[in-house]
């Protein structure tokens, strides 16, 4: 059409239609060529009407037209008029010329235009009103959004909402579907800010109306420009926030932004804590068809209560906000925080939801978790009359047959090695050493010692590991290691996602790992042998040269009874694909026999690539700590009971040197007299990493000595 729309000098405009004989518009006025202009006065308005296909009414004057707009709601107020007061003023505003509008509008409101540079604070001030209605048209530079911060708001008495109201639209001009915030009669006050709200363009209308009751409100408020941003994006993290646009501020209307949450590296869930919630009244309806925020396919928009504040999800967890063109809320704020299965619960039991369960109730007959995960699995834990327990130890700790009088300790106070009448090697002890022949040596650790203690020479049998043939000489706290110090450590990598655990070489065939390593998680498939390569010999991360042997995985056999909710049984075995030669810097360590000891208070080392702080980030260079062996009942008073016997623990009590993510399933080897190391554990889990009174927790490996020979066939 050639029209240009300008906004109406006045902002609202008001004709006398219909029965009721009162209505408010709002106006658009609009400025034509001269041309355009002649043909609407020649065909007249209702012509353009047509052609437009509006019903507003339009008003044509010296080459201006007017778009009137309906609102109902707004005349009383421009007019300062309660809907009881209307027939008192219905007079004056019958049949109004332009002009009477014009006038009316000049006695009866107050009109403010602002411009604010980025910068700058402009400031809305209203002390004892005088007119019935007051508008400020806040403008900042084009690429900016206005900020408005309303800092004192007294006297708007409670009541009706039509009587006093302040409202902000996203738009110039006081449209019913622009309206970002508006207050009813809220007597607010006080030092800080009230409210911040946020425009969606480089304007804001603020109105503030008033009837009879005007003494003693206040108003007062300054607005400012806000470099317009971006919402949304891909997070990388440990741990972070999330809040909507502008977060504290009011967020603006008219948004869509997605979020993509992941952990830096998988395996790892989600804790998410939404801290706010204010999107929606809630009065409103619960569909949230307006504004809402979308985790995982939910949708939220109405107060959160505090039970279902922490959600946990698997990586990668997907959020989108929407608002749509009205009504603001100051939006929500989301903490994140990644976590391994076996810390999210530190010395407590994880349902399924997350919630955390003091061990205690575990088995006590009692559902404590919402899915009963707490009391499915009892004859683990065992209650009194639940489950097929053989044996249970004092505590509660539920032996199977097979474990009774096996010459493995299981329970602490030795008990399911006591009274055994399978004859146990007559003169062996659970804790002598079990030569070939059958006959037991008492000496403690004789295995490859360089001395011959059964008389069939077994017990300095397959003694070719457990040397660093090239070391003549994020772990948290520790120091780089040297090339070839460590010739038994291995990473195991997943192509798409790099490093994500530890192994030890144990033979030319056979790796020893963790098994929360290859539990599945939604999208990766950790359990399939097929998705590890498998790297010996390195030092520094991804770094292949000479030294550097790379192997696929043929199998991964998980221990049967692994149980991830509390880290027991915690080793798996990898077959390679083509065995391994060993050379300066691949080495397989030396595992332990059943009966092997590690004394608490022995120094041993903890060697990866893992974070080298609890949030940090991977190491790039093999690292190594020493650690030492912490007693076992030590470490469950730490841990309230929730070392198991398959669990050994080392660190320094003190904090600041451990295993950490992304060493797990890597070796804690000792070395000893005859100078070979042995592998005494396997990195499993910690709450956190290097904290004071929190040690790192094993896989106690001489419990699974038989365990090992037998799945890799006497290889091992
Ligand atoms: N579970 C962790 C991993 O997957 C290892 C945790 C060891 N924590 C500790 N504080 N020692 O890498």
């Amino acid at each position: 059409m050639g029209l240009r729309e300008l906004v109406c000098g006045a902002g609202a405009s008001f004709s006398s239609e219909g029965v009721d004989g009162l209505r408010v518009f709002y106006c658009s006025k609009f400025s034509a060529p001269p041309g355009v202009g002649l043909e609407v006065q020649r065909y007249g308005t209702s012509h353009l009407q047509r052609a437009l296909g509006v019903t507003n009414k339009l008003l044509f004057s010296k080459n201006e037209l007017y778009s009137l707009e309906r609102d109902n709601d707004t005349l009383p107020l421009l007019l300062g008029v309660d809907s009881e007061d209307d027939d008192e003023h219905m007079g004056k505003i019958k049949n109004p010329s332009l002009q009477s509008i014009k006038w009316q509008l000049g006695f009866q409101a107050m009109s403010f235009d602002l411009y604010a540079k980025y910068g700058n604070n402009r400031t809305l001030s209203l002390v004892s009103p005088k007119k019935p209605y007051y508008q400020w048209r806040l403008r900042v530079p084009a690429g900016h959004v206005v900020r408005l911060v309303v800092v004192t708001l007294h006297g708007a008495m409670p009541g009706s909402c039509s009587a006093h109201k302040l409202s902000a639209y996203d738009f110039l001009l006081p449209l019913q579907n622009k309206i970002i915030a508006r207050w009813c009669g809220l007597p607010l006050s006080g030092p800080s800010p009230v409210m911040k709200l946020m425009s969606s363009g480089n304007v804001m209308l603020v109105t503030f109306s008033f009837n009879r009751q005007r003494d003693g409100a206040i108003f007062k408020a300054y607005f400012q420009a806000v470099p317009k941003t971006g919402c949304g994006g891909s997070l990388l993290a440990w741990n972070g926030t999330v809040t909507s646009p502008y977060y504290p501020s009011y967020y603006p209307p008219n948004l869509d932004c997605s979020w993509t949450i992941r952990t830096p590296f998988p395996g790892y869930l989600l804790s998410v804590t939404i801290v706010m919630l204010d999107i929606q009244d809630s009065s409103s309806s619960d569909s949230c068809d307006k504004d809402w925020l979308d985790i995982n396919g939910i949708r939220l928009c109405n107060p959160i209560v505090d039970s279902s504040r922490k959600r946990i999800y698997s990586s990668p967890v997907f959020l989108h906000f929407h608002s749509d063109e009205s009504l603001t809320h100051k939006g929500f704020y989301i903490l994140f925080r990644a976590f391994t299965q076996e810390s999210s619960c530190p010395r407590q039991f994880r349902c399924g939801d997350g919630r955390c369960v003091p061990l205690r109730k575990v088995c006590d007959g009692v559902k404590d978790c919402s899915d009963g995960r707490d009391e499915a699995r009892c004859c683990k834990y065992h209650s009194p009359g639940v489950g097929r327990c053989h044996l249970r130890c004092p505590n509660k700790v539920c032996v199977p047959r097979s474990s009774v009088c096996d010459g493995i300790i299981d329970c602490k106070d030795r008990s399911d090695e006591m009274n055994c009448t399978r004859a146990w090697h007559r003169g062996c002890s659970p804790s002598s050493y079990k030569c070939a022949s059958g006959k037991c040596v008492n000496k403690k650790n004789p295995e490859c010692d360089g001395i011959k203690d059964c008389g069939d020479g077994s017990d300095e049998m397959r003694c070719g590991c457990g040397t660093r043939p090239k070391k003549k000489s994020k772990i948290v706290g520790g120091t780089d290691a040297q090339l070839g110090a460590w010739p038994w450590q291995v990473s195991l990598q997943i192509e798409r996602y790099g490093h994500v655990c530890g192994a030890s070489l144990v033979s030319s065939r056979w790796l020893l790992s963790a098994a929360h390593c290859f539990q599945d998680s939604d999208a990766i498939k950790y359990s399939d042998a097929r998705s590890w390569k498998v790297y010996l010999g390195m030092r520094v991360m991804n770094t292949v040269n000479n030294a550097v042997a790379t192997r696929l995985v043929r199998r991964v056999v998980l221990h049967p009874q692994y149980d991830q909710f509390t880290s027991d049984y915690d080793i798996a075995l990898l077959e390679l694909s083509t065995p391994v030669f060993f050379s300066d810097w691949v080495q397989p360590v030396c595992v332990p026999a059943a009966s092997h000891t590690f004394s608490s208070g022995t120094t041993c080392f903890v060697t990866g690539w893992g974070v080298l702080t609890e949030d940090g980030e991977l190491a790039t260079l093999l690292q190594e700590a020493t650690v030492k062996i912490i007693g076992h009942s030590t470490c469950n008073k730490l841990y309230d009971d929730a070392v198991t016997p398959r669990m050994v623990c080392a660190g320094n009590l003190q904090g600041g040197v451990d295993a950490c993510q992304g060493d797990s399933g890597g070796p804690l080897v000792c070395q000893e007299k005859g100078r070979r190391w042995f592998l005494a554990g396997i990195v499993s889990w910690g709450e956190g990493c290097a904290r004071q009174n929190r040690p790192g927790v094993y896989t106690q490996v001489t419990k699974f000595s038989e365990w090992i020979h037998q799945q890799t066939k006497g290889q091992v």
